[in-house]
């Protein structure tokens, strides 16, 4: 895992590759597409029907790719990636955002104080829902005709000392003209336990609540009490990365009769993140990722921590990769040139460049990615596998790409066979086939079945494709046989 700062430029958590380190310059993604000369027009529609559903967010109409060697492109592609660029579309937490906007409303509604609590793991899109609510809250209070709330947004870790949140808070009661004693908690406890001229209700999003328990759990305390207060104007939403928070503090909140309403923010899955990543994406008129690269990209970080940060991190660091692989053709390409005109067999530099597809994000480049942000042990046992079972390895993935479950053994051999010849390597015999398909058996990476004659014994793939190609992509043999 990586490790990841407690602060970050916009959010909670700091990206965990250096590609979120350089900010991007420009405002809006879709302004950088109109900006850009050699970009096509956006032709992909969206058909939003439902929410749930992945395939909502495909595009109808087949883009074009990109030109990663375009600067604009490249910007705008980033900047889509980017932590700091809000979606336009946040989807997949339509349940948790209905949630505490019903919970605002009602308070709003009733000028009634109350808490809710927020938790969930870092990069579950609290934070980013919490200004989509914020936004809702107040357009609909608008249009009911009800009075606004006052909003006060608060990322904890900025307060150089907790109990300023208290000064915050009181800063918003701008009704309060005469000079009263006391601290502002004070002030607060006492204003709240009167009936008071303060008319509007204030909505306090406390985010990065972990802070305050780490280094005051008093404050944490005094705070959501202040909406048990008979005439508190509070309406408290805590937001916390810590998902045993609650477990710490809500026993000693519930003993004081201050239960908040909990809503946690699960992580997300592979399915999500993917949709995510697309929709993100889909801002842009062009196709920049290979399908299977955005989706090992999901399968890894859903299985590792559900960060959505993690993910978009880990696609910026991909196109990186791609840009590696530009840089690097670019600087072969004279000496190539120089070749192919002197001796007219081989084919011309052009030709070769075109052939290995330069234009997308492919699932090698996540691959690589992906490799510099998680390591697993069965990447490692893959890796130092010797060449030949590795060659076994990524024909079995190939062999059984598709719909098929397994095979036989004499099949097999034909695949691992094929790869050898194709790559110029004699390929071992049978027999010797058979034996190291027997440590690939043991080392749980295939399995292999019962047979008296060993060509029938059947094979069954036991390691996930994505973790095959993760591990081999970085030896220069297997880019070819990967794709
Ligand atoms: N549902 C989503 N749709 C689009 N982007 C998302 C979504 N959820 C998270 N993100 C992106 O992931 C990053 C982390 O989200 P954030 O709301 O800060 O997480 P949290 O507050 O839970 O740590 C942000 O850059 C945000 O743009
Ligand atoms: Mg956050």
């Amino acid at each position: 895992m990586p490790s990841v700062s407690s602060k970050r430029r916009f959010r909670s958590h700091a990206s965990p590759t250096p590609a979120a380190a350089s900010p991007p310059s420009r405002k809006s993604p879709r302004h950088c597409i109109a900006a850009t000369p050699n970009s096509v027009p956006p032709v992909a529609r969206r058909i939003i029907t439902d929410e749930n559903q992945i395939e909502s967010c495909e595009t109808v109409a087949v883009k074009s790719k990109w030109n990663p060697k375009d600067g604009e492109q490249l910007r705008s592609v980033k900047e889509v990636l980017h932590l700091s660029t809000a979606p336009s579309t946040i989807v997949c937490r339509k349940e948790e955002q209905d949630v505490v906007l019903g919970f605002c409303k009602g308070s709003v509604e009733h000028e009634k104080a109350g808490s809710l609590y927020i938790c969930g793991c870092p990069g579950t899109g609290k934070s980013l829902s919490m200004v989509k609510v914020k936004v809702n809250l107040l357009n609909w209070a608008t249009e009911a005709g009800l009075p606004l709330p006052d909003v006060l947004s608060v990322n904890c870790t900025s307060l150089s000392n907790t109990s300023d949140i208290f000064a915050k808070i009181l800063g918003l009661h701008k009704t309060l003209g005469k000079k009263a004693s006391g601290t502002p908690l004070q002030q607060l406890q006492n204003m709240y336990s009167h009936k008071s001229c303060t008319k509007s209700m204030i909505l306090i999003v406390a985010d990065e609540l972990d802070y305050l328990i780490t280094k005051d759990r008093a404050v944490l305390h005094d705070l959501f009490m202040l909406t048990t207060f008979p005439f508190s104007r509070c309406i408290l939403i805590g937001v916390a990365n810590a998902i045993d928070l609650a477990d710490r503090f809500l026993p000693r909140l519930t003993a004081l009769n201050c239960k908040p309403t909990v809503v946690t923010f699960r992580a997300y899955t592979k399915d999500q993140i993917l949709k995510i990543l697309k929709e993100r994406l889909n801002e842009l008129p062009y196709t920049v990722f290979q399908h299977q690269a955005l989706e090992l990209c999901a399968r890894k970080v859903a299985a590792a921590s559900g960060d959505m940060r993690n993910a978009l991190s880990i696609c910026r660091s991909a196109i990186e990769m791609l840009e590696a692989e530009i840089r690097d053709s670019a600087s072969n390409l004279n000496a190539l040139e120089e070749k192919s005109s002197s001796e007219q067999n081989l084919p011309t530099a052009l030709e070769v460049v075109n052939k290995q597809e330069l234009d997308m994000v492919r699932i090698d480049h996540m691959a690589l990615a992906l490799s510099k942000t998680y390591r697993s042990p069965v990447v490692d046992t893959i890796q130092s596998l010797p060449h030949h079972q590795q060659i076994i390895l990524c024909s079995t993935m190939k062999h059984f790409r598709g719909a098929k479950k397994d095979s036989i053994l004499g099949e097999l051999y034909k695949s691992y066979a094929a790869i050898c010849k194709s790559s110029l390597i004699p390929p071992a015999g049978i027999m010797e086939f058979s034996n190291m398909c027997r440590v690939l058996n043991d080392q749980g990476l295939i399995k292999l079945g019962q047979s008296r004659d060993d060509k029938l014994r059947r094979v069954t793939p036991k390691v996930d494709e994505g973790d095959i190609t993760f591990a081999l992509q970085g030896i220069r043999f297997f880019r070819n046989c990967l794709q």
